[in-house]
């Protein structure tokens, strides 16, 4: 989860870190640092807390030099301070990495070196690596060979750049398991290293990612790619169309806001070339299906952590309502442990917005390993759940940088929609005239996520009135129960607010105790098939003198005789309304954490993309 951003050519390498470390701070943030070869000798700037503080820093103690890496941090072994951050140099100051991840026999390897006499500086696993690299670079004096070795003593998964003043004119970038991506950037003259490639964005589009068991040999001219017995490899380069405009805030306050309006555009994207318009078919060719192939499948098993586990709910809903294909959804730390019947017929689908969520990459492959078919559906180009499954769907939002996630929730819903339509046309659930139906339905959801963000300035009016709450409970059923889980989600997460989502008929096995006027009940009551059940926990919530926050469908007469405040949404197909509903939620979470004056797109103890177990 933290970042890595480096940097080999012509220019100065300071500011082309500093600036790559910026875009990757939401990965991970208690601390930064960079380390700048300056004729011949590595200078080293390092800071607790923002990547901004380390510019202070580096504007008080400039350096300058045209090799850099870079690293923004969250901590895992070792407290966030000034010492635990990287880079970290081995014992005789030769050589210095950056990493991700975790080495997970660091204890024995440091038990080892400290008995041949290494002095560790910092609490790190990170630094066994530096001086295991300087200590072999000492046997051999070949900072490759030197690299290879240490990388095969190391367990766990990891994404790493080396620089030395032995070999100054190269880095070593390397990648083992599922650590976070390792890119590299092409430039003329000039090349970029980054764990996620917003970083260097700005610079190139020309990127080849690294797989699991390669490193690079990086020349400001040029590179070559090798698995660990050092053998080359053959490396496709990619072309990027990301723009870096898309990294930027914008008119926009914070990511997160800025991310929130954008899902009329992200949806239309997420829509745009899987929609044939002749005769309204769904095409996702991603999946690279057939009659025969849908036909086989008896079960889905969909695996996710967090926001886009939740989108994994609401997919149980759609698959099962429109295809009816059997759909079991499980988070993915547990996925492992709960020894899941992968048959014959059994479709392991991932959801991913990073695509390299350590669990959800664990489920992955323990999915491989029992046989069966792996599909994902991913946002971060070139990641690891999309190289490593059959199928794939890109959600085409775009990055998303705020940590509580949003257009990558969206999206997602209507791409298990699409799937849902796709495999009941190849199968047959459905006739012509229903899939006609489904996927008119379909193309209005971009416009309905646009009039309900019309309503931005009234949720802020209500998220006023309560921003000095304690705590609240969101309830929801059918298709509407996992936005009673997202929606408490996203307040949690920004605001700090204890939240608990409920599926609404349960709320009287439990949660309405804690009903009285001091917690605000959010329902989300639209138009749907159970509308009516949904009302009468509205009444037994007010009976409690509980105040009700309802999600309601515009031109609703009932709701404003019982509610207390109303978040209003556009009239919508109920099978697609979640991504509706979800929207007064988060504009809601995210402002009552600006009242708050909290930091919303960096959260306190979370990161973007987790890639710890
Ligand atoms: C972290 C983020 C969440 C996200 C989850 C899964 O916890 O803070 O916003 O939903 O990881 O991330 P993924 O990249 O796999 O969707």
């Amino acid at each position: 989860m933290c970042g890595i951003v480096a940097y080999i050519g012509g220019q100065d390498a300071t500011p082309i870190v500093v600036d790559g470390l910026k875009k990757l701070e939401y990965r991970g943030y208690d601390s930064a640092g960079i380390a700048i070869l300056d004729d011949g000798k590595i200078e080293i700037r390092r800071a607790a807390g923002k990547v901004a503080l380390l510019e202070t820093l580096i504007e008080k103690n400039p350096v300058q030099g045209t090799t850099g890496i870079g690293h923004t941090r969250w901590a895992t072994h070792g407290a966030p301070s000034e010492l635990n951050a990287h880079p970290h140099l081995g014992m005789a100051g030769r050589i210095v990495i950056v990493h991700n991840g975790i080495v997970e026999n660091y204890l024995s390897l440091k038990e080892e070196l400290v008995s041949e006499g290494v002095v560790f500086k910092s609490e790190t696993d990170t630094e066994t690596i530096a001086h295991l690299i300087e200590i072999f670079y000492n046997e051999t004096n070949d900072l490759t060979a030197a690299v290879q070795k240490a990388l095969k003593m190391i367990k766990g998964a990891h994404g790493l750049v080396v620089m030395s003043t032995v070999e100054p004119e190269k880095l070593i970038a390397a990648r083992l398991g599922n650590a976070g991506g390792v890119a590299l950037g092409i430039g003329e003259n000039e090349m970029f290293i980054a764990s996620d490639i917003p970083a260097i964005m700005g610079h190139t589009r020309k990127i080849v990612f690294l797989e699991s068991g390669q490193f690079a040999i990086v020349r400001r001219d040029g590179f070559s790619i090798h698995d660990l017995e050092g053998n080359p490899v053959k490396s496709e380069i990619q072309n990027i169309p990301w723009d870096p405009i898309f990294a930027e805030k914008g008119k926009y306050r914070h990511f997160m806001q800025k991310e929130i309006h954008e899902q009329v555009r992200s949806l239309s994207d997420t829509l745009s070339g899987r929609v044939d318009f002749q005769d309204y078919r769904i095409i996702l060719p991603g999946l690279n299906l057939n009659k025969e192939k849908a036909q086989k499948i008896k079960k889905i098993f969909i695996t996710a952590c967090g926001t886009a586990a939740y989108a994994g709910m609401v997919g149980k809903y759609l698959i099962e309502h429109i295809a009816r294909i059997p759909v079991e959804v499980m988070v993915a730390s547990e996925f492992r442990y709960c020894d899941p019947i992968l048959e014959d017929g059994t479709v392991v689908l991932a959801i991913s917005q990073s695509g390299e969520t350590a669990d959800t990459l664990a489920a992955m492959e323990e999915a491989r390993k029992k046989g069966a078919t792996l599909w994902s559906i991913v946002n971060a180009i070139g990641s690891q759940a999309i190289r490593i499954a059959d199928g794939c769907i890109s959600m085409q939002v775009g990055p998303e940088i705020g940590v509580a996630s949003t257009k990558a929730f969206t999206a997602p819903i209507l791409d298990l929609y699409m799937i849902a339509v796709y495999l009941a046309d190849l199968r047959g659930t459905i006739d012509r005239d229903r899939r006609l139906e489904l996927v008119k339905d379909l193309l209005t959801v971009p416009s309905l996520v646009e009039k309900a963000l019309e309503n931005d300035r009234a949720v802020k009016q209500i998220a006023n009135r309560y921003k000095d709450i304690k705590g609240a409970l969101y309830i929801g059923r059918g298709v509407n129960m996992p936005i009673a889980y997202e929606g408490a989600l996203k307040l949690k997460e920004i605001s700090y607010i204890h939240a608990e989502g409920y599926p609404a008929g349960e709320m009287k096995h439990g949660p309405i105790a804690l009903v009285d006027k001091d917690l605000p009940v959010v329902v989300i009551a639209t138009q749907d098939p159970w509308y009516d059940k949904v009302i009468s926990q509205i009444e037994q919530a007010k009976a409690r003198s509980g105040k009700v926050l309802a999600v309601a469908t515009e031109g609703d007469e009932l709701i404003p005789t019982i509610a207390d405040e109303i978040f209003w949404i556009p009239k919508t197909p109920w099978l697609l309304s979640p991504a509706v509903t979800i929207i007064p939620l988060q504009l809601f979470a995210y402002h009552i954490a600006a009242f708050r004056g909290l930091d919303i797109d960096q959260p306190r103890n979370l990161a973007k993309s987790v890639t710890v177990e």
